[in-house]
């Protein structure tokens, strides 16, 4: 089985290849990743010269060479994790968003068509359905709501959700896609609210809180949104979507309360910013269908997961300080202090 890996070197993409590599050491796994200011090669150091583990640096928008991989490679399933993530990113720069995220979701599916690939997985979130209200703890996003994006990244990933179904409908590609809720872990880029919250926290900077840190997030550990892409690729339904999510649904203010009091930090950290544009209220899913359909069952509940996140970012200094490259401080400069 030869599986390629797009946006491997990232957060999620890199602790989907360790899981990879460790569940199935008979496969072959092949990375296409761009390297932007998000992917880091060491991520993937302890993997990266296995034998059955093979990283291309290249672009997904880049459709000669897309061609050329898949003709060399000849995959059975494509697993496309590459995009442009942030949010923030997406208000300030939004072109990159629909280069990447849909374009280049285009000319994989493309590719995956020409060479015949088994499965073409899309990795998509639950930002997709917009937000719930934060007084209706009842309502969560089933995977018949209604697509309704606020931001320009959620607008690209739900572009390239219906992109993916499109060509399913008319070539009969052999599609599914996933919808993940809020992932935390190790590898996360510092831009992110949890690792970014972290850091601070150990600089003893201000933790900027959006608004009144009262919008909702449903948080999952990377390590079991791993586990739901491996049984979907291996047994969800073609042309189905699979809903992903913990059960973890924590107001923001209550996450960074919870790593500054794990910490041993002051709440006078906590620094009340302007609100995000657009800001989503509230995601929850339910994952019933995973659940029942697949037999997914998340390994981790937040209070286990965030306790290991913050030791892994105590651990990983050196990681976290190599990632702070020209580009990350630029933005974080330009976007905290405006
Ligand atoms: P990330 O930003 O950490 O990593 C993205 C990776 O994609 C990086 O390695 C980057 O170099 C690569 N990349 C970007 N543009 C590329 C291009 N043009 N060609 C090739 N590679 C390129 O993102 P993440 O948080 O790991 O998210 C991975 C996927 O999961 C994304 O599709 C995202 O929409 C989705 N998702 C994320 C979350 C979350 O909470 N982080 C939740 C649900 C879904
Ligand atoms: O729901 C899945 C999505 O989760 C993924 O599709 C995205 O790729 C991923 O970035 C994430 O989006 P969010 O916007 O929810 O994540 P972020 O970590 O940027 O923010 C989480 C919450 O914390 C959100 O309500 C905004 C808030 N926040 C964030 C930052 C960076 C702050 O209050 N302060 C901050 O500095």
């Amino acid at each position: 089985m030869k599986i390629l890996v797009t946006g491997g070197a990232g957060f999620i993409g890199g602790n989907f290849c360790h899981y990879l590599v460790d569940k199935y050491p008979d496969y072959n796994i092949v990375v296409l990743d761009a390297l932007t200011y998000a992917g880091n090669l060491e991520t993937l150091a302890s993997i990266i010269n296995k034998n059955n583990f093979r990283f291309v640096k290249g672009d997904i928008t880049d459709r000669k060479e897309v061609f050329k991989l898949f003709e060399t490679e000849k995959f059975d399933i494509v697993v496309n994790f590459a995009a442009e993530s942030h949010v923030d990113r997406s208000i300030e720069n939004p072109e990159i968003f629909l280069k990447t995220n849909v374009i280049g979701t285009q000319v994989l599916m493309d590719a995956s068509k020409n060479y015949k690939v088994k499965r073409f997985h899309q990795v998509s979130t639950d930002e997709v359905y917009g937000d719930l209200p934060l007084n209706r703890p009842d309502l969560l996003f089933t995977e018949t709501t209604p697509l309704k994006t606020s931001s320009p990244y959620s607008a690209s990933k739900a572009s390239a959700d219906l992109l993916v179904n499109a060509y399913y409908r008319t070539f009969k590609m052999p599609i599914t896609i996933s919808r993940c809720s809020n992932n935390y872990g190790p590898y996360q880029f510092p831009e992110k609210l949890i690792p970014l919250m972290i850091k601070n926290a150990l600089e003893n900077k201000n933790l900027p809180v959006y608004g009144k840190g009262e919008n909702v997030r449903d948080w999952l550990h990377v390590y079991d949104h791993c586990t739901a892409i491996d049984l979907i690729i291996h047994k969800g339904k073609i042309g189905e979507i699979y809903n992903i999510g913990g059960h973890n649904e924590k107001t923001n203010i209550d996450v960074v309360k919870t790593i500054l009091k794990e910490l041993k930090k002051p709440t006078s950290l906590i620094n009340y910013v302007t609100d995000r544009p657009g800001h989503d209220l509230r995601y929850a899913i339910d994952a019933s269908k995973i659940e029942n359909e697949l037999g997914w069952k998340p390994k981790y509940n937040f209070d286990l997961g965030i306790k290991q996140t913050i030791k892994w970012n105590i651990d990983n200094q050196k990681w976290l300080k190599n990632i702070e490259t020209g580009e990350y401080l630029r933005f974080m400069e330009k976007h905290y202090n405006k």
